[in-house]
Protein backbone atom coordinates (compact mmCIF):
# COMPACT_ATOMS: atom_id res chain seq x y z
CA UNK A 1 0.00 0.00 0.00
CA UNK A 2 1.26 3.23 -0.93
CA UNK A 3 2.93 5.53 2.36
CA UNK A 4 -0.12 7.99 1.87
CA UNK A 5 -2.43 5.43 2.45
CA UNK A 6 -1.00 3.80 5.18
CA UNK A 7 -0.90 7.08 7.05
CA UNK A 8 -4.43 7.83 6.02
CA UNK A 9 -5.12 4.52 7.88
CA UNK A 10 -3.68 5.42 10.98
CA UNK A 11 -5.02 9.29 10.58
CA UNK A 12 -8.36 7.37 10.89
CA UNK A 13 -7.45 5.69 13.75
CA UNK A 14 -5.99 8.60 15.62
CA UNK A 15 -9.53 10.21 14.99
CA UNK A 16 -11.64 7.64 16.32
CA UNK A 17 -8.67 7.38 19.36
CA UNK A 18 -9.63 10.96 20.33
CA UNK A 19 -13.21 10.46 20.54
CA UNK A 20 -14.29 11.34 16.92
CA UNK A 21 -16.98 9.47 14.81
CA UNK A 22 -16.05 7.35 12.57
CA UNK A 23 -15.78 8.37 9.05
CA UNK A 24 -14.83 11.65 10.10
CA UNK A 25 -12.85 12.86 6.89
CA UNK A 26 -8.95 13.35 7.93
CA UNK A 27 -8.90 15.98 5.57
CA UNK A 28 -5.03 14.24 4.43
CA UNK A 29 -3.35 16.13 2.01
CA UNK A 30 0.44 16.96 0.98
CA UNK A 31 1.54 20.39 1.82
CA UNK A 32 2.16 23.23 -0.63
CA UNK A 33 5.18 24.05 1.33
CA UNK A 34 7.91 22.22 3.23
CA UNK A 35 7.76 24.22 6.43
CA UNK A 36 4.13 22.85 6.49
CA UNK A 37 5.51 19.10 6.75
CA UNK A 38 5.18 16.49 4.29
CA UNK A 39 1.36 16.16 4.81
CA UNK A 40 -1.32 18.04 6.61
CA UNK A 41 -4.40 16.39 8.44
CA UNK A 42 -6.66 19.47 7.60
CA UNK A 43 -9.80 17.45 9.20
CA UNK A 44 -9.86 18.66 13.23
CA UNK A 45 -11.25 21.96 12.60
CA UNK A 46 -14.20 21.07 10.38
CA UNK A 47 -14.88 17.86 13.18
CA UNK A 48 -14.54 20.38 16.45
CA UNK A 49 -16.93 22.69 15.22
CA UNK A 50 -19.59 20.44 14.90
CA UNK A 51 -18.45 18.77 18.25
CA UNK A 52 -18.63 22.43 19.40
CA UNK A 53 -14.72 21.34 20.63
CA UNK A 54 -11.44 23.34 21.04
CA UNK A 55 -9.50 22.78 17.57
CA UNK A 56 -5.82 23.42 19.17
CA UNK A 57 -7.42 20.67 22.04
CA UNK A 58 -8.77 18.25 19.48
CA UNK A 59 -5.51 17.70 17.60
CA UNK A 60 -3.45 17.78 20.28
CA UNK A 61 -5.54 14.82 21.00
CA UNK A 62 -5.50 13.55 17.53
CA UNK A 63 -1.94 13.82 17.42
CA UNK A 64 -0.92 12.00 20.88
CA UNK A 65 -2.76 9.00 19.14
CA UNK A 66 -0.55 8.88 16.02
CA UNK A 67 2.19 6.45 15.40
CA UNK A 68 4.68 8.56 15.36
CA UNK A 69 8.62 7.53 15.73
CA UNK A 70 7.40 4.01 14.76
CA UNK A 71 8.75 4.12 10.70
CA UNK A 72 6.42 5.93 9.04
CA UNK A 73 6.08 9.44 11.03
CA UNK A 74 9.09 10.89 11.83
CA UNK A 75 7.53 13.54 13.51
CA UNK A 76 4.46 16.51 13.98
CA UNK A 77 3.26 19.48 15.52
CA UNK A 78 0.01 21.10 15.52
CA UNK A 79 0.17 24.37 13.90
CA UNK A 80 -2.29 27.10 13.34
CA UNK A 81 -5.91 27.16 13.97
CA UNK A 82 -5.51 22.99 14.59
CA UNK A 83 -3.85 21.79 11.44
CA UNK A 84 -1.68 18.85 12.32
CA UNK A 85 1.57 18.84 10.08
CA UNK A 86 3.43 15.48 9.14
CA UNK A 87 7.46 14.86 8.66
CA UNK A 88 8.15 11.65 7.19
CA UNK A 89 10.48 8.94 8.12
CA UNK A 90 13.38 9.31 5.49
CA UNK A 91 13.48 5.68 5.23
CA UNK A 92 9.77 5.27 4.59
CA UNK A 93 9.94 7.60 1.44
CA UNK A 94 13.44 5.81 0.22
CA UNK A 95 11.45 2.18 0.39
CA UNK A 96 8.13 3.90 -1.11
CA UNK A 97 10.57 5.62 -3.83
CA UNK A 98 12.20 1.80 -4.08
CA UNK A 99 8.71 0.20 -4.70
CA UNK A 100 7.60 2.71 -7.53
CA UNK A 101 10.99 1.92 -9.73
CA UNK A 102 10.32 -1.77 -10.03
CA UNK A 103 6.47 -1.13 -10.26
CA UNK A 104 5.11 -0.68 -13.80
CA UNK A 105 1.66 0.90 -12.80
CA UNK A 106 3.92 3.44 -10.37
CA UNK A 107 1.47 3.21 -7.47
CA UNK A 108 -1.73 3.73 -9.41
CA UNK A 109 -3.96 0.99 -7.84
CA UNK A 110 -6.41 -1.07 -9.51
CA UNK A 111 -10.14 0.99 -9.11
CA UNK A 112 -12.20 -0.21 -6.28
CA UNK A 113 -15.08 -0.95 -8.92
CA UNK A 114 -14.26 -1.15 -12.92
CA UNK A 115 -16.23 0.93 -14.60
CA UNK A 116 -17.31 0.66 -18.52
CA UNK A 117 -16.65 4.13 -19.41
CA UNK A 118 -17.98 5.41 -22.91
CA UNK A 119 -16.05 8.00 -24.25
CA UNK A 120 -17.69 10.30 -26.85
CA UNK A 121 -15.04 12.58 -28.09
CA UNK A 122 -13.87 14.39 -32.13
CA UNK A 123 -16.87 13.44 -33.33
CA UNK A 124 -16.70 15.72 -36.35
CA UNK A 125 -19.04 16.44 -39.06
CA UNK A 126 -18.13 15.34 -42.17
CA UNK A 127 -19.46 17.45 -44.84
CA UNK A 128 -16.67 19.34 -44.07
CA UNK A 129 -12.99 19.46 -43.59
CA UNK A 130 -11.99 19.10 -39.54
CA UNK A 131 -10.96 22.36 -37.96
CA UNK A 132 -9.29 24.43 -35.15
CA UNK A 133 -12.25 23.84 -33.48
CA UNK A 134 -12.22 19.81 -33.35
CA UNK A 135 -8.81 19.92 -31.81
CA UNK A 136 -9.77 20.29 -28.28
CA UNK A 137 -12.33 17.54 -28.05
CA UNK A 138 -10.38 15.19 -29.88
CA UNK A 139 -7.14 15.16 -27.83
CA UNK A 140 -8.88 15.74 -24.21
CA UNK A 141 -11.05 13.22 -25.18
CA UNK A 142 -8.19 10.86 -26.15
CA UNK A 143 -5.96 11.91 -23.22
CA UNK A 144 -9.34 10.90 -20.58
CA UNK A 145 -9.57 7.49 -22.54
CA UNK A 146 -5.94 6.62 -22.39
CA UNK A 147 -6.37 7.91 -18.36
CA UNK A 148 -9.12 5.53 -17.34
CA UNK A 149 -7.77 2.69 -19.45
CA UNK A 150 -3.97 3.38 -17.45
CA UNK A 151 -6.10 3.40 -13.71
CA UNK A 152 -8.10 -0.20 -14.87
CA UNK A 153 -11.57 1.12 -16.28
CA UNK A 154 -12.72 -0.40 -19.46
CA UNK A 155 -13.06 2.10 -22.08
CA UNK A 156 -15.23 2.33 -24.99
CA UNK A 157 -14.77 5.11 -27.40
CA UNK A 158 -17.20 6.60 -29.63
CA UNK A 159 -16.68 8.90 -32.73
CA UNK A 160 -20.48 10.26 -33.06
CA UNK A 161 -19.55 11.39 -36.68
CA UNK A 162 -22.72 13.84 -37.77
CA UNK A 163 -22.79 12.09 -41.22
CA UNK A 164 -26.65 13.04 -41.89
CA UNK A 165 -28.13 15.94 -42.78
CA UNK A 166 -29.41 17.46 -45.26
CA UNK A 167 -26.03 19.09 -46.81
CA UNK A 168 -25.80 15.27 -47.84
CA UNK A 169 -28.01 15.61 -50.45
CA UNK A 170 -26.28 19.14 -51.65
CA UNK A 171 -22.89 17.15 -51.77
CA UNK A 172 -24.38 13.97 -53.43
CA UNK A 173 -25.85 16.15 -56.18
CA UNK A 174 -22.86 17.48 -56.86
CA UNK A 175 -20.75 14.38 -57.26
CA UNK A 176 -23.55 13.41 -59.47
CA UNK A 177 -23.25 16.66 -61.67
CA UNK A 178 -19.60 16.98 -61.72
CA UNK A 179 -18.41 13.41 -61.68
CA UNK A 180 -18.10 10.44 -63.84
CA UNK A 181 -17.74 7.01 -62.07
CA UNK A 182 -14.01 6.68 -62.60
CA UNK A 183 -13.40 10.45 -60.96
CA UNK A 184 -15.59 9.14 -57.85
CA UNK A 185 -13.98 6.11 -57.50
CA UNK A 186 -10.56 7.46 -57.35
CA UNK A 187 -11.59 10.26 -55.19
CA UNK A 188 -10.52 13.02 -57.35
CA UNK A 189 -12.85 15.27 -56.30
CA UNK A 190 -12.48 14.95 -52.70
CA UNK A 191 -9.40 15.35 -52.00
CA UNK A 192 -10.37 19.02 -50.86
CA UNK A 193 -12.95 18.72 -49.05
CA UNK A 194 -13.65 22.63 -48.21
CA UNK A 195 -13.35 23.11 -51.77
CA UNK A 196 -15.72 20.78 -52.34
CA UNK A 197 -18.44 21.90 -50.81
CA UNK A 198 -18.03 25.51 -51.17
CA UNK A 199 -18.45 24.66 -54.66
CA UNK A 200 -21.53 23.00 -53.94
CA UNK A 201 -23.22 25.54 -52.29
CA UNK A 202 -22.76 27.97 -54.91
CA UNK A 203 -24.16 25.58 -57.15
CA UNK A 204 -27.25 25.13 -55.10
CA UNK A 205 -27.61 29.05 -54.14
CA UNK A 206 -27.24 29.58 -58.02
CA UNK A 207 -29.16 27.08 -60.01
CA UNK A 208 -32.88 25.81 -58.84
CA UNK A 209 -32.81 22.81 -60.58
CA UNK A 210 -30.04 21.70 -58.57
CA UNK A 211 -31.05 22.88 -55.79
CA UNK A 212 -34.44 20.62 -56.16
CA UNK A 213 -31.64 17.61 -57.21
CA UNK A 214 -30.22 18.28 -53.78
CA UNK A 215 -33.52 18.11 -52.11
CA UNK A 216 -34.93 15.01 -53.97
CA UNK A 217 -31.02 13.56 -52.70
CA UNK A 218 -32.11 13.98 -48.92
CA UNK A 219 -35.58 11.99 -49.26
CA UNK A 220 -34.32 9.65 -51.66
CA UNK A 221 -31.52 9.02 -49.04
CA UNK A 222 -33.83 8.69 -46.47
CA UNK A 223 -36.10 6.42 -48.07
CA UNK A 224 -32.65 4.01 -48.73
CA UNK A 225 -32.14 4.46 -52.01
CA UNK A 226 -29.49 2.44 -53.17
CA UNK A 227 -27.31 4.95 -55.58
CA UNK A 228 -28.03 7.57 -53.51
CA UNK A 229 -26.63 5.44 -50.48
CA UNK A 230 -23.57 4.46 -52.53
CA UNK A 231 -22.68 8.33 -53.31
CA UNK A 232 -23.18 8.77 -49.86
CA UNK A 233 -21.35 6.37 -48.56
CA UNK A 234 -18.55 7.00 -50.59
CA UNK A 235 -18.43 10.46 -49.08
CA UNK A 236 -18.23 9.36 -45.92
CA UNK A 237 -15.49 6.96 -46.39
CA UNK A 238 -13.39 9.83 -47.88
CA UNK A 239 -14.00 12.50 -45.60
CA UNK A 240 -13.61 9.67 -42.70
CA UNK A 241 -9.79 9.01 -44.37
CA UNK A 242 -9.36 12.64 -44.27
CA UNK A 243 -10.06 12.74 -40.39
CA UNK A 244 -8.00 9.62 -39.85
CA UNK A 245 -5.01 11.48 -41.47
CA UNK A 246 -5.73 14.03 -38.56
CA UNK A 247 -5.48 11.40 -35.73
CA UNK A 248 -2.65 9.76 -37.19
CA UNK A 249 -0.57 12.97 -37.18
CA UNK A 250 -1.88 14.11 -33.70
CA UNK A 251 -1.37 10.11 -32.35
CA UNK A 252 -5.14 9.91 -31.49
CA UNK A 253 -6.31 6.19 -30.87
CA UNK A 254 -9.44 6.32 -32.67
CA UNK A 255 -10.23 3.82 -35.25
CA UNK A 256 -13.07 3.13 -37.55
CA UNK A 257 -14.33 0.35 -35.06
CA UNK A 258 -14.88 3.51 -32.83
CA UNK A 259 -17.26 5.36 -35.55
CA UNK A 260 -20.48 5.22 -34.81
CA UNK A 261 -22.06 8.31 -36.15
CA UNK A 262 -25.55 9.77 -36.53
CA UNK A 263 -27.05 7.45 -39.01
CA UNK A 264 -26.24 4.82 -36.89
CA UNK A 265 -29.18 6.17 -35.29
CA UNK A 266 -31.76 6.86 -38.06
CA UNK A 267 -34.04 3.50 -37.83
CA UNK A 268 -34.18 4.00 -33.91
CA UNK A 269 -35.34 7.67 -33.99
CA UNK A 270 -39.34 6.68 -35.17
CA UNK A 271 -39.83 4.47 -32.93
CA UNK A 272 -37.87 6.69 -30.15
CA UNK A 273 -40.15 9.63 -30.67
CA UNK A 274 -43.57 7.67 -30.57
CA UNK A 275 -42.91 6.10 -27.07
CA UNK A 276 -42.10 9.75 -25.81
CA UNK A 277 -45.45 10.44 -27.26
CA UNK A 278 -47.07 7.17 -26.25
CA UNK A 279 -45.45 7.89 -22.61
CA UNK A 280 -47.01 11.19 -22.61
CA UNK A 281 -43.45 12.50 -22.03
CA UNK A 282 -42.95 14.15 -25.51
CA UNK A 283 -46.69 16.78 -26.84
CA UNK A 284 -47.46 18.57 -29.86
CA UNK A 285 -46.82 22.16 -29.54
CA UNK A 286 -47.03 23.90 -33.26
CA UNK A 287 -46.84 20.16 -34.57
CA UNK A 288 -43.47 19.77 -33.41
CA UNK A 289 -42.95 17.12 -30.85
CA UNK A 290 -41.40 18.31 -27.26
CA UNK A 291 -40.57 17.44 -24.35
CA UNK A 292 -41.17 20.49 -21.32
CA UNK A 293 -38.61 20.31 -19.06
CA UNK A 294 -39.20 21.42 -15.86
CA UNK A 295 -35.89 20.76 -14.09
CA UNK A 296 -34.55 23.16 -16.39
CA UNK A 297 -36.84 25.87 -15.84
CA UNK A 298 -35.59 29.73 -16.49
CA UNK A 299 -35.29 32.23 -13.65
CA UNK A 300 -39.34 33.47 -14.55
CA UNK A 301 -40.40 29.40 -13.83
CA UNK A 302 -40.85 28.47 -18.33
CA UNK A 303 -39.80 25.01 -18.71
CA UNK A 304 -37.44 24.65 -21.04
CA UNK A 305 -37.95 22.97 -24.27
CA UNK A 306 -36.09 20.40 -25.81
CA UNK A 307 -37.58 19.08 -29.43
CA UNK A 308 -37.36 15.68 -30.59
CA UNK A 309 -39.07 15.68 -33.73
CA UNK A 310 -39.94 18.80 -36.26
CA UNK A 311 -43.24 19.99 -37.41
CA UNK A 312 -42.39 18.83 -40.82
CA UNK A 313 -41.52 15.27 -39.27
CA UNK A 314 -38.02 15.19 -39.58
CA UNK A 315 -35.81 14.27 -36.69
CA UNK A 316 -33.03 16.95 -35.05
CA UNK A 317 -29.41 16.69 -33.68
CA UNK A 318 -31.17 15.94 -29.89
CA UNK A 319 -33.04 13.16 -31.18
CA UNK A 320 -29.73 10.33 -32.16
CA UNK A 321 -28.10 11.56 -29.18
CA UNK A 322 -31.58 10.25 -27.17
CA UNK A 323 -30.77 7.25 -29.55
CA UNK A 324 -27.20 7.10 -28.38
CA UNK A 325 -27.68 7.04 -25.11
CA UNK A 326 -29.88 4.46 -24.61
CA UNK A 327 -27.41 2.37 -27.17
CA UNK A 328 -24.71 2.98 -24.80
CA UNK A 329 -26.70 2.33 -21.54
CA UNK A 330 -28.50 -0.36 -23.36
CA UNK A 331 -25.80 -2.26 -25.97
CA UNK A 332 -22.68 -0.98 -24.65
CA UNK A 333 -23.40 -1.49 -20.82
CA UNK A 334 -21.93 2.01 -19.50
CA UNK A 335 -21.43 2.55 -16.10
CA UNK A 336 -20.37 6.38 -17.08
CA UNK A 337 -20.97 8.40 -20.24
CA UNK A 338 -18.20 11.02 -21.36
CA UNK A 339 -19.16 13.41 -23.72
CA UNK A 340 -16.11 15.80 -24.78
CA UNK A 341 -18.16 18.50 -26.76
CA UNK A 342 -18.11 22.65 -26.85
CA UNK A 343 -19.33 24.51 -24.39
CA UNK A 344 -21.81 25.73 -26.22
CA UNK A 345 -23.52 22.90 -26.46
CA UNK A 346 -24.06 22.61 -23.19
CA UNK A 347 -27.85 23.97 -22.69
CA UNK A 348 -28.11 21.12 -25.76
CA UNK A 349 -26.40 18.34 -23.47
CA UNK A 350 -28.82 19.15 -20.61
CA UNK A 351 -32.06 19.09 -22.52
CA UNK A 352 -30.61 15.40 -23.79
CA UNK A 353 -29.77 14.29 -20.48
CA UNK A 354 -32.57 15.21 -18.92
CA UNK A 355 -35.15 14.00 -21.58
CA UNK A 356 -32.76 10.26 -21.09
CA UNK A 357 -33.46 10.58 -17.12
CA UNK A 358 -37.03 11.28 -17.21
CA UNK A 359 -37.88 8.72 -19.76
CA UNK A 360 -35.55 6.09 -17.92
CA UNK A 361 -33.67 4.97 -20.00
CA UNK A 362 -30.50 6.56 -18.35
CA UNK A 363 -31.33 5.05 -14.77
CA UNK A 364 -29.54 7.28 -11.97
CA UNK A 365 -26.89 4.71 -11.72
CA UNK A 366 -25.51 5.76 -14.78
CA UNK A 367 -23.14 9.37 -14.82
CA UNK A 368 -23.94 11.25 -17.63
CA UNK A 369 -21.09 14.05 -17.83
CA UNK A 370 -20.43 16.86 -20.19
CA UNK A 371 -17.13 17.27 -20.42
CA UNK A 372 -17.16 20.77 -21.62
CA UNK A 373 -14.14 22.87 -23.03
CA UNK A 374 -14.04 26.60 -24.21
CA UNK A 375 -13.08 27.93 -27.37
CA UNK A 376 -9.48 28.69 -28.64
CA UNK A 377 -8.84 32.30 -29.54
CA UNK A 378 -6.56 34.21 -31.36
CA UNK A 379 -4.14 36.89 -31.32
CA UNK A 380 -7.03 39.33 -31.45
CA UNK A 381 -8.75 37.64 -28.58
CA UNK A 382 -11.66 36.60 -30.94
CA UNK A 383 -12.20 32.60 -32.14
CA UNK A 384 -9.06 31.78 -33.81
CA UNK A 385 -9.31 32.54 -37.86
CA UNK A 386 -6.85 32.82 -41.05
CA UNK A 387 -5.68 35.96 -41.46
CA UNK A 388 -8.51 36.20 -44.02
CA UNK A 389 -10.84 35.48 -41.54
CA UNK A 390 -11.40 31.51 -42.30
CA UNK A 391 -11.79 28.68 -40.73
CA UNK A 392 -7.97 27.40 -39.60
CA UNK A 393 -8.00 23.49 -41.26
CA UNK A 394 -6.55 21.14 -38.58
CA UNK A 395 -4.41 19.27 -41.24
CA UNK A 396 -2.74 23.25 -42.13
CA UNK A 397 -2.53 23.68 -38.54
CA UNK A 398 -0.45 20.89 -37.73
CA UNK A 399 1.77 21.05 -40.92
CA UNK A 400 2.48 24.22 -39.71
CA UNK A 401 3.47 23.27 -36.16
CA UNK A 402 5.82 21.02 -37.63
CA UNK A 403 7.31 23.08 -39.73
CA UNK A 404 7.87 25.51 -36.55
CA UNK A 405 9.70 23.07 -35.07
CA UNK A 406 12.06 21.93 -37.39
CA UNK A 407 13.03 25.15 -37.76
CA UNK A 408 13.81 25.63 -34.14
CA UNK A 409 15.00 22.26 -33.54
CA UNK A 410 17.42 22.80 -36.31
CA UNK A 411 18.51 25.98 -34.34
CA UNK A 412 19.18 24.71 -31.21
CA UNK A 413 20.72 21.50 -32.32
CA UNK A 414 22.26 21.89 -35.98
CA UNK A 415 24.39 18.87 -35.77
CA UNK A 416 21.28 16.46 -36.16
CA UNK A 417 20.70 14.00 -39.68
CA UNK A 418 18.01 15.36 -41.29
CA UNK A 419 15.94 12.42 -40.58
CA UNK A 420 16.50 12.60 -36.97
CA UNK A 421 15.30 16.30 -37.05
CA UNK A 422 13.03 15.35 -39.07
CA UNK A 423 11.36 12.19 -36.19
CA UNK A 424 12.29 15.04 -33.66
CA UNK A 425 10.07 18.46 -34.75
CA UNK A 426 7.35 15.81 -35.24
CA UNK A 427 6.97 14.94 -31.67
CA UNK A 428 7.90 18.48 -30.29
CA UNK A 429 5.26 20.33 -33.01
CA UNK A 430 2.85 18.01 -32.43
CA UNK A 431 3.51 17.43 -28.61
CA UNK A 432 3.32 21.76 -28.44
CA UNK A 433 -0.10 21.84 -29.82
CA UNK A 434 -1.25 19.21 -27.55
CA UNK A 435 0.23 20.10 -24.47
CA UNK A 436 -0.92 24.01 -25.05
CA UNK A 437 -4.35 22.48 -25.03
CA UNK A 438 -3.93 19.78 -22.13
CA UNK A 439 -2.31 21.70 -19.96
CA UNK A 440 -5.10 24.75 -19.84
CA UNK A 441 -8.34 24.22 -17.44
CA UNK A 442 -11.00 22.30 -19.69
CA UNK A 443 -13.67 24.77 -19.16
CA UNK A 444 -12.30 27.72 -20.46
CA UNK A 445 -11.24 29.46 -23.65
CA UNK A 446 -7.93 29.91 -24.03
CA UNK A 447 -5.44 32.09 -27.06
CA UNK A 448 -3.64 30.24 -29.53
CA UNK A 449 0.03 31.45 -29.34
CA UNK A 450 2.81 29.72 -31.08
CA UNK A 451 6.01 31.46 -29.55
CA UNK A 452 4.68 29.96 -25.68
CA UNK A 453 3.95 26.68 -26.55
CA UNK A 454 6.99 25.79 -28.86
CA UNK A 455 8.98 27.78 -26.06
CA UNK A 456 12.03 25.34 -24.18
CA UNK A 457 10.78 27.31 -20.92
CA UNK A 458 7.69 27.03 -19.19
CA UNK A 459 4.92 24.68 -18.84
CA UNK A 460 5.34 23.47 -22.04
CA UNK A 461 5.91 19.82 -24.51
CA UNK A 462 9.11 21.21 -24.94
CA UNK A 463 10.62 22.14 -21.75
CA UNK A 464 9.42 18.85 -20.64
CA UNK A 465 10.38 16.74 -23.48
CA UNK A 466 13.71 18.25 -23.16
CA UNK A 467 14.01 17.64 -19.16
CA UNK A 468 13.32 13.59 -20.06
CA UNK A 469 16.07 14.06 -22.84
CA UNK A 470 18.52 15.23 -20.03
CA UNK A 471 18.25 12.02 -17.84
CA UNK A 472 18.38 9.52 -20.84
CA UNK A 473 21.71 11.41 -21.23
CA UNK A 474 22.95 11.00 -17.64
CA UNK A 475 22.44 7.28 -18.38
CA UNK A 476 23.97 7.22 -21.36
CA UNK A 477 27.50 9.10 -19.62
CA UNK A 478 27.02 6.87 -16.88
CA UNK A 479 26.86 3.70 -18.96
CA UNK A 480 23.95 2.35 -17.17
CA UNK A 481 20.92 1.06 -18.61
CA UNK A 482 17.70 3.51 -17.49
CA UNK A 483 14.72 0.93 -18.03
CA UNK A 484 16.12 -1.77 -15.48
CA UNK A 485 18.35 0.33 -13.32
CA UNK A 486 17.05 -0.91 -9.56
CA UNK A 487 19.26 0.56 -6.27
CA UNK A 488 18.82 1.28 -2.92
CA UNK A 489 17.59 4.77 -2.53
CA UNK A 490 18.23 7.26 0.00
CA UNK A 491 17.05 10.52 0.59
CA UNK A 492 19.10 12.56 2.80
CA UNK A 493 19.19 15.78 0.87
CA UNK A 494 16.23 18.66 0.75
CA UNK A 495 16.48 18.17 -3.15
CA UNK A 496 16.62 14.60 -3.10
CA UNK A 497 13.67 14.69 -0.60
CA UNK A 498 11.53 17.08 -2.09
CA UNK A 499 11.86 14.70 -5.54
CA UNK A 500 11.35 11.59 -3.83
CA UNK A 501 7.55 13.19 -2.44
CA UNK A 502 6.98 14.55 -5.67
CA UNK A 503 7.59 10.88 -7.74
CA UNK A 504 5.23 9.73 -4.95
CA UNK A 505 2.06 12.04 -5.38
CA UNK A 506 2.27 10.50 -9.35
CA UNK A 507 -0.77 8.16 -8.85
CA UNK A 508 -2.65 10.66 -7.07
CA UNK A 509 -2.81 12.94 -10.06
CA UNK A 510 -3.94 9.95 -12.73
CA UNK A 511 -6.66 9.28 -9.81
CA UNK A 512 -7.62 12.42 -10.08
CA UNK A 513 -7.57 13.21 -13.77
CA UNK A 514 -9.52 9.62 -13.97
CA UNK A 515 -12.22 11.03 -12.19
CA UNK A 516 -12.46 15.36 -13.42
CA UNK A 517 -11.39 14.11 -16.91
CA UNK A 518 -9.50 17.03 -16.21
CA UNK A 519 -5.88 16.43 -17.79
CA UNK A 520 -4.49 19.83 -16.69
CA UNK A 521 -3.43 18.79 -13.05
CA UNK A 522 -1.56 15.92 -14.53
CA UNK A 523 0.57 18.64 -16.77
CA UNK A 524 0.97 20.63 -13.69
CA UNK A 525 2.28 18.12 -12.07
CA UNK A 526 4.40 16.30 -14.59
CA UNK A 527 5.70 20.22 -14.84
CA UNK A 528 6.35 20.58 -11.00
CA UNK A 529 7.86 17.38 -10.95
CA UNK A 530 10.58 18.14 -13.74
CA UNK A 531 11.01 21.27 -11.85
CA UNK A 532 11.74 19.62 -8.73
CA UNK A 533 14.04 17.24 -10.67
CA UNK A 534 15.78 20.49 -12.44
CA UNK A 535 16.83 21.93 -8.28
CA UNK A 536 18.06 18.34 -7.37
CA UNK A 537 20.13 17.69 -10.83
CA UNK A 538 21.68 21.11 -10.05
CA UNK A 539 22.35 20.53 -6.52
CA UNK A 540 23.39 17.07 -6.04
CA UNK A 541 26.18 15.63 -7.95
CA UNK A 542 25.79 12.00 -9.75
CA UNK A 543 28.64 11.06 -11.67
CA UNK A 544 31.31 13.34 -10.36
CA UNK A 545 34.30 11.36 -8.88
CA UNK A 546 33.79 12.45 -5.46
CA UNK A 547 30.26 11.07 -5.09
CA UNK A 548 30.35 7.76 -3.55
CA UNK A 549 29.05 4.17 -5.09
CA UNK A 550 25.81 4.22 -2.80
CA UNK A 551 25.06 7.77 -3.38
CA UNK A 552 25.64 7.66 -7.46
CA UNK A 553 23.24 4.88 -7.19
CA UNK A 554 20.63 6.52 -5.09
CA UNK A 555 20.81 9.32 -6.99
CA UNK A 556 20.81 7.31 -10.06
CA UNK A 557 17.89 5.21 -8.98
CA UNK A 558 15.84 8.79 -8.21
CA UNK A 559 16.50 9.61 -11.82
CA UNK A 560 15.58 6.80 -13.84
CA UNK A 561 11.93 6.83 -11.31
CA UNK A 562 11.50 10.49 -12.62
CA UNK A 563 12.11 9.55 -16.65
CA UNK A 564 9.83 6.38 -16.01
CA UNK A 565 6.85 8.62 -14.27
CA UNK A 566 7.45 11.66 -16.63
CA UNK A 567 7.26 9.02 -19.79
CA UNK A 568 3.83 7.07 -18.23
CA UNK A 569 2.92 11.06 -17.88
CA UNK A 570 3.37 11.57 -21.50
CA UNK A 571 1.80 8.58 -22.77
CA UNK A 572 -1.10 8.96 -21.04
CA UNK A 573 -1.45 12.60 -22.50
CA UNK A 574 -0.50 11.17 -26.14
CA UNK A 575 2.46 12.98 -26.58
CA UNK A 576 5.71 11.32 -27.40
CA UNK A 577 9.00 11.06 -25.32
CA UNK A 578 12.29 11.77 -26.47
CA UNK A 579 15.84 10.44 -25.97
CA UNK A 580 17.84 13.30 -27.77
CA UNK A 581 16.93 16.48 -29.24
N1 LIG B 1 -20.81 16.64 -34.64
C1 LIG B 1 -21.00 17.58 -33.57
C2 LIG B 1 -20.34 18.92 -33.91
O1 LIG B 1 -19.43 18.97 -34.72
C3 LIG B 1 -20.44 17.09 -32.28
C4 LIG B 1 -21.04 15.82 -31.77
C5 LIG B 1 -20.75 15.60 -30.34
N2 LIG B 1 -21.32 14.40 -29.80
C6 LIG B 1 -22.61 14.22 -29.55
N3 LIG B 1 -22.98 13.07 -29.08
N4 LIG B 1 -23.49 15.16 -29.71
O2 LIG B 1 -20.72 19.92 -33.33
Amino acid sequence: MALKSLIEEAAFRAFSEAGLPRETPTGLKWSARPEFGDLQINGVMGAAKQLKQNPRELAEKVLQNLPIGEGLIAKAEVAGPGFINLHLDSQAISEDCQKLLSDPRLGVEQPTKQQRVVVDYSSPNLAKEMHVGHLRGTILGDAVCRALEFKGHKVVRQNHIGDWGTQFGMLIAELQATQTQEQISAGIALSDLEVFYRQAKEHFDADPEFADLARNNVVKLQAGDGECLALWQHFIDESLNHAEDNYHKLGVSLTREDVRGESAYNADLEPLVSELIERGIAVEDQGAQVVYLEELADKEGNPSVAIVQKADGGYLYATSDLAAIRYRVNELQADRCLYFIDARQSLHMKQVYAVARKAGWAPESVQLEHCSYGTIMGEDGKPFKTRSGDTVKLADLLNEAVERANEIVAEKNPSLSQQDRDTISLAVGIGAVKYADLSKARTTDYRFDWESMLSFDGNTAPYLQYAGTRIHSLFEKAGEELASFEANIGVEQTAERALALSLMRFAESLDQLAESAMPHDLCSYLFDLAGKFATFYEACPILKSEVDATTRASRLALAALTSKTLECGFEILGIQSLKRM
